[in-house]
């Protein structure tokens, strides 16, 4: 049984045909490829600069970050949209974790602006968080524990 609050039978009804269910999926694989870019972008600013002791990569971790909030975040009302419900305790424990990292990014960043050292705490944690969202999203998958 499909909860009220996400059904879209009666936008379908309106819209008179499939436009709602051929036109979503399009719009979520845009926003899985943004998401994927963010996570390029995030991840890959930390594993490039894992030995790195100054110079952090955290303006571009900011934005990885904010990247994946922001594009997630449409993807869950997306899913909401398709009926097709995430899994709300993952979704809760990867938006903290991006908001940790996000958090972290800003921070370091703006000692670094201001000339400040032993950032390293900063960036491993933005980047830590990273990886592990990056492990949850891939592993936390129901069709592969079936
Ligand atoms: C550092 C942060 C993040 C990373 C590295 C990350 C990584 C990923 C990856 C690799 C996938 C594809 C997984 C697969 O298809 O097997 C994915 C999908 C997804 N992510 Fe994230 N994510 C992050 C943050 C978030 C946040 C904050 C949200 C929600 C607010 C979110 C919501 C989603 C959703 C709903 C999907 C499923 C898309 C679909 O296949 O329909 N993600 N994420």
């Amino acid at each position: 049984m499909v909860p009220a609050y996400y059904d879209n039978r009666h936008i379908r009804r309106l819209l008179k045909g499939n436009t709602v269910t051929t036109v979503l999926p399009l719009i979520t694989e845009v926003f899985v490829l943004v998401h994927l870019t963010g996570m390029a972008i995030l991840v890959g600013a930390f594993i490039i600069n894992m030995r790195a002791k100054s110079n952090f990569p955290f303006t571009l971790m900011v934005w990885g970050a904010a990247i994946q909030l922001f594009t997630g975040t449409i993807l869950v009302g997306l899913a909401y949209m398709s009926d097709d419900a995430p899994d709300n305790l993952k979704i809760t424990i990867k938006t903290l974790l991006a908001t940790g990292a996000l958090i972290a990014a800003i921070l370091g960043a703006k000692r670094q602006s201001h000339g400040e050292s032993k950032l390293q705490p900063f960036f491993h944690t933005a980047g830590g968080f990273a990886v592990i969202n990056l492990i949850i999203a891939v592993l936390w998958n129901a069709e592969l524990y079936v």
